[in-house]
């Protein structure tokens, strides 16, 4: 494993303020408050305006950053933005961002890769600093998911909302904070999970709206619980660590359910998972700083615990990372 000399020096994270229920969206599909949280765990999700778009909700992911830490982001050389919601196919929404922060000199681009978004980009950010390329990278996990959520469909309606989170990373040889990584793609499974752009080839197989999420979600969760708890168990080999030397697990926040399933496979400690679905349902890109920032809010993750961060989703593709808390 190549020798880190990167850490995370500070979190944020944003939320707009409209809540939907589950029972709002008993008006809008044949669903129920019951039947959404016994499946998925889910009870609310936020919604943004009409004119709250992924680079918003991403900005104020790093405006909370900066004040929580008092920390300048002036001299940041590298914005990463974590999407596959950005407000434009081009410019993108780290340009956008770049511009509302009025930073100079810095590299800005959007990376897609839906629901493992973040960790790529914590994995790219490391990569970056520790070649000694970059010294301080935003890496920003951002989506509007109700902009592409087709709420005719009760499938999926009830699945996705709105957030962001934020993190920057500095060079530091002394104490980095990433300790290993597992990457995998299977992009032959996409057609079980994807949002339409260019291309209607996928369309022909599944006749739904275009520019809107389309999922067979029993396929998605029997691929999540049968090949995450494989992936974790390459990526703890990779740091020559075993699960009981991990404080936390935080997997992307999909479905609660799927989450539990991981866990029993993998014996790891349900009370020691953190997520953010309960009130903020699945953001793809952003559950997963969302559900660390929660348990940093509550004081529960300490300085040097080790966390185990598995993104995992449309592609599909999945990105593990594990990193010593070093704030
Ligand atoms: N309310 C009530 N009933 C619903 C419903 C809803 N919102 N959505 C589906 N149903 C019905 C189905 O029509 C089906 O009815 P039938 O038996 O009469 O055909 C029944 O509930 C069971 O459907 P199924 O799709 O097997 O449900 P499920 O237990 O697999 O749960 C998901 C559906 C979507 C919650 C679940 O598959 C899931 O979470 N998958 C992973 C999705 C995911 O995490 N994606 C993000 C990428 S990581």
């Amino acid at each position: 494993m190549h020798q880190s000399k990167a850490k995370i020096t500070a979190i944020g994270s944003y939320v707009p303020e409209h809540i939907m229920t589950n029972q709002y969206l008993e008006k809008l599909v044949d669903t129920n408050d019951e039947w959404i949280i016994s499946r998925t765990g889910i009870v609310e999700r936020r919604i943004a305006s009409e004119h709250e778009f992924t680079s918003d909700i991403g900005y104020n992911a790093v405006l909370d950053l900066m004040q929580r830490y008092n920390k300048a982001v002036d001299d940041v050389d590298m914005i990463i933005t974590c999407t596959f919601t950005p407000d434009f196919k081009t410019p993108s929404s780290a340009n956008l961002i770049q511009a509302k922060l009025g930073i100079k000199q810095s590299g800005a681009i959007d990376l897609n890769a839906a629901c493992a978004g973040f960790t790529y980009g914590l994995h790219m950010a490391n990569a970056l600093i520790s070649s000694g390329l970059h010294k301080k990278v935003l890496v920003i996990g951002a989506e509007t998911l109700s902009k592409v959520t087709d709420y005719t469909d009760r499938s999926t309606c009830i699945l996705f909302g709105d957030g962001g989170g934020a993190m920057l990373v500095e060079y530091d040889e002394q104490h980095p904070s990433f300790i290993s990584y597992h990457l995998d793609s299977e992009g032959e499974k996409s057609h079980n999970l994807y949002c339409s752009g260019l291309s209607s080839s996928m369309n022909e197989e599944q006749l739904l709206a275009t520019e809107k999420i389309v999922q067979n979600g029993r396929e998605v969760y029997k691929w999540a619980v049968s090949s995450v708890p494989k992936g974790l168990n390459t990526l703890l080999q990779n740091a020559n660590m075993t699960l009981d030397q991990i404080d936390w697990f935080v997997p992307h926040s999909a479905n609660l359910r799927m989450i539990e399933s991981i866990c029993e496979r993998t014996k790891f400690p349900i009370d020691h998972t953190l997520y953010s679905l309960v009130n903020y349902g699945n953001t793809s890109s952003a559950t997963i700083p969302l559900a660390i920032d929660l348990a940093v809010k509550e004081d529960r993750i300490k300085k040097d615990d080790h966390l185990v961060l598995y993104g995992f989703g449309g592609g599909l593709t999945q990105a593990g990372i594990i990193i010593k808390w070093a704030i």
